[in-house]
């Protein structure tokens, strides 16, 4: 079930904020502390200021789910929590980029240690996670055990009583994240070392190294787990209720180790800590020496040398550093003796330095692993947890300089709180009547004044040649501020107080803002010399150990210095002035912590202790100054900026001035008047119940708002996709239907094509039809017309006709019908080859005659034509040819293969053969034929080869071998030649009886060249003078003389049995036969 934390507004018990006190005073305000106290309600506010009253017990008011509830939630919106400060300080760090510290104040055991860690636990809780941040958390948390365990002891007021101051910057990245840390230290509290007042402890750590360590670890470190055995732990409350030291020795380590620290370091630590135990166990006694004088001796020497082997430092040196002490001056060494008291004294300087210079060591070397890593600009939250107002009995040096420090923060809340806040409403022209609050500024210049101030007095006393003790520093300030009217001694010179019987002689009381403290000037000078010999620095730096080493650079002979070190009251000072430098720069959150009782018990309310921790806290001022004046305040530009949306006008932007935005709005809002008040650049609202009012409008309208920007978008984002959708169908329907239309297009246009070709074959013949009749029409209207033309021509000329008309026209017709012929056979006329036999067929009967007259007029024509292209040669060799055919023709078989054979005459080539040049020579007349010839023998019919040749007067016969004429005869001898009709080559060359040739006979002779040698003897005889023609017979019988004998030769159709040849043979002594092949 969810616990809902009440509101700040509906606060039941009391008033949680007393700022809604009323009746305000005093009273009231302790009480209703009390009643919200009794209630378990710790935490008040004073406006933003939280007041923590110390439970003394365990509250379920830390739990993760209180840290949840106060997450990020407005300061006023729940009941008071330190949580809720710690909150709101984070989220002005993180989203305003604001510095922050947190400023926790208060006495001793009021709370301040808790509420500090509360608060860092806090923002660890709410900050970004992750690894890396994890681990700086957690590092930044584990730094507390470590701290605390070497700083802190129980004392009477407290069993956890931090003894020294802490300021903690935590550093965060722009996103809130923790990167690291600083810590820095204020004066631990060191004599505790040494001494304890009665009833409390030295540091926690003594006590849990004894008790928690392992055998181990105590023997390593000579160490003895008995408490009693050790001058420096006091042995009253060693052990405290609750508190378990060696469980938290374990935390402690294991704090060690996250936080960073190496192995050999904590085992560094540790024997430096055993170092310091066994320091207080030497003891020394007094020696005489002959002058007279005591010098020191250590007693028992084990304690002094099991330190020694701890540290690694020679026995001798350091125990000779207990009995001497050298002192520079002007280049010279001087050594006394110490005496007893003044070892002591030695002694427990080195303790006290080497435990506050480990303690200071431990701080660095935190710091060194909490250190932010980005070189970014860091956000930081500074914590801080200092000492609270101390007035003790007995007060000294450490109170003074705590509250000093006290002093100063009271000074810081007066700057930023009141004087702040009133100067404010003065600047910002607020009404405003001022409210009395005192300014502890003048107490903090008497004890910080460079000139006469405490701290400058006491400073200026111990280093001061000559004696200088604690009563020449008291007289000093007895001088010195004397005049000042917050401090007061027994030998003021003020008169009034010399009755002031309270006052003893050694002490002076200075009148702090918290009240009066009186404080016992013993030890004073020493404490703030905080001198340690230099043999003793010496000795250490000498030492076989690194860290003591490191502790005492001053030890360096090398670099032996003669100026005194800073005093402590100069240090502290300077580093409060720095602190509080810093704190300035910061926006400040403040705890003031209240301690109830002086018994650390719960329930129990002693209000003349939170009366006087309310006084001197100075809260009643507090309140007063926040309820005369406003709860909250803030420019007009962000005010305007953070609450515009609560108004329609000024929603989303304001285009004027920003503080007429603001009227505007708090006009809209219907905010009384009296609840707020306008500044020049501020609006001051009166009470946190306004602020939580517009708080809570924001709230809700922001998630009016955030609802608005999600529907917006949520709209925007349907709407892009819807029109993305849109856009996308439009385009596929623009496809579709450019895809059906494409189609409905192609099949309504081949529909079209179809239907037009119908159309217009349909027209194109129904034209065509019209065409044809019209045509036909025409034609009959022409042919109507000539006939009727005709009819009227004829009716009109038919008197004319009677006479010769029909003559007329019957020429008339002709003369167009030869017209026509004549074009045609013009047309039609055959090749000119003289061989083509084509006419063209006649076209009338009547014109046969023509026709034919015609046809052979054109063949003679194209013959003359062809002729005329002869040569004489050419026209010689076809006279021959012509010859041969009147000669042959259809008479002899031969012929036909003649016609193709070109009449060579000279076969023998005789004038250029050299061969027949003899032969050729002995014939007179050009040689006409010259040919190969077979001269058949008339007795058996074989032939003997013959030259023959032909001249225009003789035939001549040679041996073909010799060229010897065989016979010659005169062409007139000649009176015939016989061949057969057949297809050979024989002929008879038959000669005039009684001429000389003829005296062997006829000669039969057979030729190759039949057909030209006869046509050749033929044409010499016709073309010769006498004109006398050779006769040529064509029988296939014919007789040859052979000089007496005439003998018939017969040719006849031999079987190709002999081939192809022919064959002649003497049948009888009058028959002579040539066999002649059908076929050749
Ligand atoms: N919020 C709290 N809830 C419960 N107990 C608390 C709370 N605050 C303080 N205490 C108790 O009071 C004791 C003293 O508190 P704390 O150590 O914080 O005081 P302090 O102000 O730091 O004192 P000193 O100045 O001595 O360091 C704690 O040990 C614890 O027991
Ligand atoms: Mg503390």
């Amino acid at each position: 079930m969810e616990v809902k934390t009440k509101s700040l507004l509906d606060n039941m018990i009391g008033v949680g904020d007393m700022v809604l006190l009323e009746p305000l005073s005093e009273d009231s305000f302790i009480e209703n502390l009390r009643k919200r106290f009794d209630h378990n309600e710790i935490y008040t506010y004073i406006g933003s200021v939280v007041i923590s009253v110390n439970p003394y017990k365990s509250m379920l008011i830390y739990t993760p789910e209180k840290v949840e509830e106060y997450r990020n939630r407005n300061f006023y919106e729940l009941s008071p929590h330190i949580y809720a400060l710690a909150d709101e300080a984070y989220r002005s760090l993180r989203d305003q980029d604001k510095d922050q510290c947190i400023l926790i104040t208060g006495e001793s055991g009021a709370g301040k240690t808790e509420a500090s860690k509360l608060v860092m636990s806090y923002v660890a809780a709410v900050c970004g996670k992750g690894q890396e941040v994890n681990k700086v958390k957690e590092q930044l948390l584990q730094s507390n055990p470590v701290l605390e365990a070497f700083g802190n002891a129980k004392t009477v007021r407290n069993d956890n009583s931090s003894r020294f101051g802490k300021y903690m910057d935590i550093e965060f990245d722009f996103k809130g994240d923790p990167l690291g840390g600083v810590i820095s230290n204020y004066l631990l509290e060191k004599s505790r070392v040494v001494k304890q007042p009665r009833g409390e402890r030295n540091f926690h750590i003594f006590y849990q190294l004894l008790s928690g360590a392992s055998d181990d670890t105590l023997k390593k470190l000579k160490l003895d787990r008995d408490f009693s055995k050790y001058n420096y732990l006091s042995l009253d409350s060693a052990v405290v209720n609750g508190l378990d030291d060696a469980a938290n020795f374990r935390t402690v380590r294991n704090a060690m180790q996250i936080v960073g620290f190496m192995e050999d370091e904590v085992q560094s630590v540790l024997e430096l800590v055993a170092a310091v135990l066994k320091l207080g166990n030497i003891e020394f006694k007094p020696e005489s020496r002959c002058n007279g004088t005591d010098e020191s001796r250590v007693k028992d020497k084990n304690d002094l040398k099991e330190m020694c082997e701890l540290l690694g430092i020679e026995q001798s040196v350091l125990e000779r550093a207990f009995s001497y002490r050298t002192v520079e001056a002007k280049m010279e060494k001087v050594s006394t003796t110490l005496n007893v008291a003044q070892a002591y004294y030695a002694r427990d300087a080195l303790a006290k330095n080497l435990y506050s210079r480990l303690f200071s060591w431990i701080v660095t070397r935190i710091n060194e692993s909490i250190k932010a890593q980005a070189k970014t600009r860091h956000k930081v939250m500074g914590v801080l947890d200092i000492y609270g107002f101390e007035i003790f009995e007995d007060n000294s040096f450490e109170q003074f300089i705590i509250n000093y420090c006290n002093e100063k923060l009271q000074q810081i809340f007066i700057e930023l709180t009141l004087r702040e806040e009133q100067e404010e409403y003065i600047r910002e022209g607020i009404e405003w009547t001022n409210i009395e609050y005192f300014n502890n500024a003048i107490i903090c210049d008497l004890i910080e004044n460079h000139q006469n101030g405490i701290l400058a007095m006491l400073d200026e006393e111990c280093l001061r040649p000559g004696t200088v003790t604690d009563e020449t520093f008291l007289d000093k300030l007895n001088t010195v501020c004397a005049e000042h009217q917050h401090f007061e001694s027994r030998l003021n010179k003020n008169s009034k107080f010399l009755n002031d019987h309270s006052l003893p002689h050694c002490c002076f009381r200075i009148q702090h803002y918290a009240g009066k403290v009186l404080y016992r000037v013993e030890g004073f000078v020493d404490k703030n010399n905080d001198l340690l010999y230099r043999d003793l620095s010496q000795a250490m730096y000498k030492a076989n150990h690194t860290l003591i080493k490191h502790l005492f650079p001053e030890g360096n002979p090398a670099k032996v210095n003669l100026k005194r070190p800073p005093t402590a009251g100069f240090q502290f000072k300077a580093s409060v002035g720095t602190l509080m430098r810093n704190l300035q720069t910061k926006n400040p959150n403040y705890i003031r912590c209240i301690k109830p009782n002086d018994k650390k018990a719960p329930h129990i309310f002693t209000e003349s202790l939170v009366c006087h921790q309310v006084r001197y806290l100075g809260l009643m001022e507090n309140v007063r100054v926040r309820r005369a004046g406003y709860a909250f305040r803030q420019a007009y530009e962000p005010c305007l900026e953070r609450y515009k949306m609560l108004c329609k006008r000024t929603w989303p932007h304001w285009r004027g001035p920003a503080r007429e935005g603001v009227e505007v709005l708090m006009a809209d809002l219907q905010v009384p008047a009296e609840e707020f008040s306008y500044g020049r650049s501020k609006i001051f609202i009166r009470n946190p119940r306004t602020l939580f009012f517009l708080e809570e409008r924001r709230r809700q309208c922001l998630q009016d708002l955030a609802t608005l920007i999600q529907k917006i978008y949520r709209g925007w984002k349907c709407r892009t996709h819807f029109l993305l959708l849109k856009k996308s169908q439009i385009v596929v329907a623009a496809w579709y239907r450019r895809y059906a239309q494409q189609k409905k297009y192609q099949k309504i246009k081949s529909a079209t094509t179809v239907v037009q070709s119908y159309t217009r074959g349909w027209q194109a013949r129904k034209l065509l039809r019209e065409l044809k009749h019209q045509k036909r029409c025409e034609e009959a209207a022409t042919t109507i017309a000539a006939y009727w033309h005709g009819t009227q021509v004829r009716r009109e000329y038919r008197k004319f006709f009677r006479a010769n008309a029909g003559k007329k026209i019957y020429d008339f017709t002709i003369q167009r019908i030869m017209q026509k012929y004549f074009q045609g056979l013009k047309k039609t006329l055959p090749s000119m080859s003289p061989i083509d036999k084509n006419w063209p067929a006649r076209p009338y009967i009547f014109l046969d005659g023509v026709h034919m007259e015609l046809r052979r007029i054109f063949h003679l024509w194209r013959c003359k034509k062809y002729r005329s292209q002869f040569t004489d040669e050419k026209k010689a060799v076809y006279e021959e040819k012509l010859e041969a055919s009147e000669l042959f023709k259809d008479k002899k078989a031969l012929y036909a293969s003649s016609v193709s054979q070109p009449f060579k005459g000279d076969y023998l080539e005789i004038s250029k053969n050299p061969k027949y040049q003899k032969l050729n020579s002995s014939v007179d007349e050009k040689v006409l034929l010259a040919d190969v010839v077979n001269k058949i023998n008339r007795a058996n019919g074989k032939g003997t080869t013959r030259i023959l040749l032909l001249t225009k007067k003789n035939v001549v016969l040679a041996d073909q071998k010799t060229g010897q004429v065989k016979a010659n005869v005169a062409l007139p001898d000649l009176t015939s030649v016989s061949v057969s009709t057949q297809n050979d080559g024989f002929f008879a060359l038959r000669l005039k009886e009684g001429s000389a040739s003829a005296v062997k006979g006829d000669f039969l002779l057979s030729s190759e060249h039949l057909i030209e040698t006869i046509t050749k003897l033929h044409h010499i005889g016709s073309t010769a003078s006498d004109g006398e023609q050779l006769n040529v017979d064509i029988s296939d019988e014919f007789l040859v003389q052979f000089k007496h004998d005439k003998v018939c030769v017969k040719f006849i159709q031999g079987a190709p049995k002999n081939g192809n040849s022919v064959s002649c043979k003497r049948k009888n002594n009058r028959l002579l036969e040539v066999s002649v092949p059908a076929s050749a």
